[in-house]
Formats: structure tokens, C-alpha cells, sequence
């Protein structure tokens, strides 16, 4: 197997394990990596994942021009390139319409720093305003958050769903599958009609220092 098929598996394979996580369903959403060469292994536009196989894998440069693949790269490549642009520790992408974050992302609710999985996503995570999917805009304007806080792993997209970054294609799926339980979380918090506690900078500081994070205090 060459680079390319080694990467266009994992891809795959990290397609599939989001498909089992219930995270993306039908061919909405879509994941990417960034290649030792710098080009990036990106999921295909509206092929349903029942039917996704690993050589369906695109590889395009990070302008989006393709390089091989038999279907075209994913609509939302905008989002994916634009990131890989802003944050040079960002080798993987993982974009899910899941139910959690597109419901907290409607009503335009970031979701504060209620428990661990929030965190280690860079919670408060915020809300990048609505752009039309599939546009270079939604790239731009997620990538400006992503540029701002070099801590962020995760961001919702107003009325559309949420993005999630990592170093490699295990922490990215990590941090959509945080981001999605710790929206439901904070959603059946809520449910109880009292006020979520939100974590101090001090009980977030002792988190850091528990696990040896290397991460700054949010503000
Ligand atoms: P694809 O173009 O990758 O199928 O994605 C559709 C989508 O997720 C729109 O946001």
C-alpha cells in the first residue's frame, strides 16, 4: 500500500467509527486529514456512508485542486482547508451535523465548561455566526475562531452543526464525539430548569494540573 491508501483508509476508518457514534448519518458531514506532504485526504461529496469505501477517498491540495479520486471532494472542503491554513498543529478535521450541537447552534448557546468533555474540547465553545453550507464563507468565519484560540478543538456552526480539530484523526474524532455528549449533557441539564454550575477558573485549573494539560486558562 502506498501513503496515499494508508491515509484514505484511516479516513475511512475514522468515517466509520463517527457513523457508529451516531455523530454523522446518510452522507452529511465529512472528515479530512492533512498528508506528510501537505495535501489532504478528504471524504467525497454526497456519497452515503453505507456505501463509502476507502478508495472513495479524494486527495486534493489544500487549494482544493484534485489529485486523485474518482468523485469529488467534500462540499464543505472550504471549512476543512481554511482550518488546516490557520493552525499548523491541526492535521485532522471532522465536520458532523449531529442533533446536540445544530439544536444549541440554532438558538445561537455556547456551551460553557460544565464538565470534562466540554473542556478538553476548549470549552466555552462558541457559536460562529450562520453562513450557507457548503460555501468558502463558512470557512473563513470558522477559521478566524480557530486562529483566535489556539486551544480551541471544537466549534459549532449557527444552523448548521459543529467542527472539531486534532492533531491527528483519533483526537478530532474525539473531540466532535466531546462536543456532541457534552452539548446533550448540558442539554438535559437544562431540562431540569435550574442553572448548570459552570466550572471556576480554579476547579478548571486543578483539571489542568490533574492530567498535565498544557492548556491555558479559558477566558
Ligand atoms: P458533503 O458535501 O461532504 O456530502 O457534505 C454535506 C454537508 O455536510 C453540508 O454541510
Amino acid at each position: 500500500m502506498n501513503l496515499y491508501s494508508i491515509c484514505k483508509q484511516q479516513v475511512y476508518e475514522t468515517t466509520m467509527k463517527l457513523v457508529d457514534a451516531d455523530l454523522i448519518r446518510l452522507s452529511y458531514g465529512n472528515i479530512s486529514m492533512r498528508l506528510p506532504d501537505g495535501n489532504i485526504a478528504i471524504t467525497p461529496t454526497s456519497i452515503p456512508y453505507d456505501r463509502l469505501e476507502p478508495k472513495d477517498i479524494v486527495i486534493t491540495d489544500l487549494d482544493g485542486k484534485k489529485i486523485e479520486g474518482h468523485f469529488n471532494p467534500s462540499s464543505e472542503r472550504a471549512l476543512h482547508y481554511e482550518i488546516y491554513k490557520v493552525r499548523s498543529d491541526v492535521n485532522a478535521v471532522v465536520h458532523t451535523h449531529s442533533r446536540y450541537a445544530i439544536a444549541f447552534s440554532s438558538v445561537c448557546m455556547e456551551l460553557p465548561v460544565i464538565c470534562i468533555e466540554l473542556f478538553f474540547a476548549g470549552a466555552p465553545i462558541p457559536v460562529a455566526p450562520y453562513q450557507c453550507p457548503g460555501t468558502a464563507e463558512v470557512g473563513t468565519s470558522a477559521a478566524a475562531y480557530f486562529k483566535k484560540r489556539p486551544d480551541l478543538k471544537g466549534l459549532l456552526l449557527q444552523n448548521h452543526g459543529q467542527v472539531a480539530v486534532g492533531n491527528d484523526l483519533n483526537e478530532a474524532y474525539q473531540m466532535a464525539y466531546n462536543v456532541e455528549i457534552g452539548a446533550e449533557i448540558y442539554h438535559f441539564a437544562l431540562q431540569t430548569g435550574k442553572t448548570p454550575n459552570i466550572l471556576t477558573e480554579e476547579q478548571v485549573a486543578d483539571i489542568i494540573r490533574q492530567y498535565r494539560l498544557p492548556r491555558a486558562l479559558p477566558k
